[in-house]
């Protein structure tokens, strides 16, 4: 049974197969509107989301299957202490794939020992959120022509932020890559990233607290929200929140063809006046979430014949 709940469960061929499809996908939708026909996709949020679960339920509905499933712990009967374990081997019994959004870390690990079908992590506390980086490497291929030769600079909320995790592992395997990390010292990417990421790799990287400073170096900006629910303590986050608000003066510090992307929801770091900015392509890659994941889920039930 294939998972996916890290992006380093796709190998690289696998990941770049599937890029391929989705760009099949958005050059003729209608070929695949019957891909997954009789087939049933639940969608296990057990924290708030919007693209995410939206986007696999489209994917679902887009290529003619059905879909079920709860958008919060609180409507189903994780409230009344059921496991996440006993939820996912009874799910198994409803449905044929599952997209599982979970608060605490590992917790799509944990389902996917205990699933007969495939578990896709929707995001896993402030870990990872695979189908987001795939989001993001499709948004990039098609907007930037290349997945190679890039200056990524990633810039907010770099501790929580587990689209900048996700992002960050797969980002490393495609050559000539660096980074510049932009965040407070205390919102500073994990120390288990720097040393067995980009350190084991001896993948070029700068931190700073400028963003300034980092723009006019950068092919991409990656902005991300300072993520409020991660936080132990409110004055910590009052006092973070909005320490970058990318506005119209900074992006004159950015290359022409520099292109800024964000996971969304937005709060204040981008400010709405740089929307019409060319090169603010964070809309259209919400949209190319709804492409790539059509593409995972058709994968995931072809290798698991069930599709
Ligand atoms: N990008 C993302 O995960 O958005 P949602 O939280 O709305 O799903």
């Amino acid at each position: 049974m294939k998972h996916i709940i890290s992006p380093l469960d796709l190998s690289l061929e696998e990941l770049n197969d599937l890029l391929e499809t989705a760009e099949e996908i958005v050059a003729n939708p209608k070929r695949f509107s019957d891909a997954c026909k009789g087939k049933k996709l639940a969608t296990l949020f057990y924290e708030p989301s919007t693209r995410t679960r939206l986007s696999f339920e489209a994917a679902m509905l887009n290529m003619g299957g059905s879909v079920l499933g709860f958008s919060s712990a609180d409507s189903s009967s994780a409230a009344k202490g059921e496991s996440v374990a006993d939820t996912i081997r009874v799910i198994s019994c409803y449905a044929d794939i599952c997209a599982m959004r979970h608060p605490k870390e590992g917790a799509p690990y944990v389902a996917a020992q205990y699933a007969s079908i495939p578990v896709i992590n929707a995001g896993d506390g402030g870990h990872n959120h695979p189908t987001q980086t795939l989001t993001d490497l499709l948004t990039i291929k098609n907007l930037k022509g290349r997945l190679d030769n890039l200056t990524i600079g990633f810039c907010g909320d770099l501790k929580f932020g587990r689209t900048v995790h996700s992002l960050l592992n797969a980002m490393v395997r495609y050559p000539n890559v660096r980074f510049i990390m932009i965040s407070p010292y205390e919102l500073r990417i994990p120390e288990y990233l720097r040393e067995e990421v980009l350190d084991a790799q001896n993948i070029p990287y700068e931190e700073t607290r400028n963003l300034e400073e980092a723009l006019p170096k950068l092919d991409l900006l990656y902005m991300t929200r300072v993520q409020k629910e991660r936080f132990f303590n409110e004055e910590d986050y009052i006092r973070l929140k909005d320490s970058y608000i990318l506005d119209k003066k900074k992006m004159t510090y950015a290359k022409k063809d520099m292109l800024v992307l964000h996971p969304l929801p937005r709060v204040n770091e981008i400010s709405v006046e740089v929307d019409n900015d060319p090169r603010a392509v964070y809309f259209k890659q919400a949209q190319y979430g709804v492409y790539i994941r059509m593409a995972l889920i058709k994968k995931l039930l072809e290798e698991n014949e069930t599709c």
